[in-house]
């Protein structure tokens, strides 16, 4: 199981999740967060207006997928619908994870994901 996690601009939220849904992955999971990247969040642009502070809100979405097939498809979806060109438009990361629990009917592992 690989889990990616994608920090996206906080206007892409509707777009990103429509890619994902149209590629019916089993789950995602989004929070609001703050951070900055190499520019330490000076000088972006937040809805048209340049701002000057140093943590500036963004979006996470968490999908934990079954396989590096699937890490790469969704990697792919989440950069094309999060793409702007411009500074800010953010990361993604994914990594190995270990475990799931479906809390319902305690199968684990990918018979949780699937
Ligand atoms: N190394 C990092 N570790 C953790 N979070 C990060 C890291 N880099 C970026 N982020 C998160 O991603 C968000 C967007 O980053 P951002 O797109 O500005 O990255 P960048 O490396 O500065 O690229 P760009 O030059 O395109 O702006 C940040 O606000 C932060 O939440
Ligand atoms: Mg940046």
């Amino acid at each position: 199981m690989i889990k990616i996690e994608a920090i996206v601009r906080e206007e892409k939220l509707e777009d990103v999740k429509s890619a994902l849904n149209s590629i019916e992955v089993n789950g995602i999971t989004v929070f609001q967060v703050m951070g900055c990247g190499t520019q330490k969040g000076y000088a972006e642009t937040v809805r048209g207006s340049v701002v000057d502070v140093s943590l500036l809100p963004k979006v996470k979405f968490e999908i934990v997928v079954s396989s590096e097939e699937w890490e790469r498809k969704v990697i792919e979806t989440i950069q094309k619908a999060a793409f702007t060109g411009k500074i800010g438009d953010g990361k993604i990361f994914s990594y190995d994870l270990r475990g799931a629990v479906r809390i319902r009917t305690s199968e684990t592992g990918y018979d949780a994901l699937n």
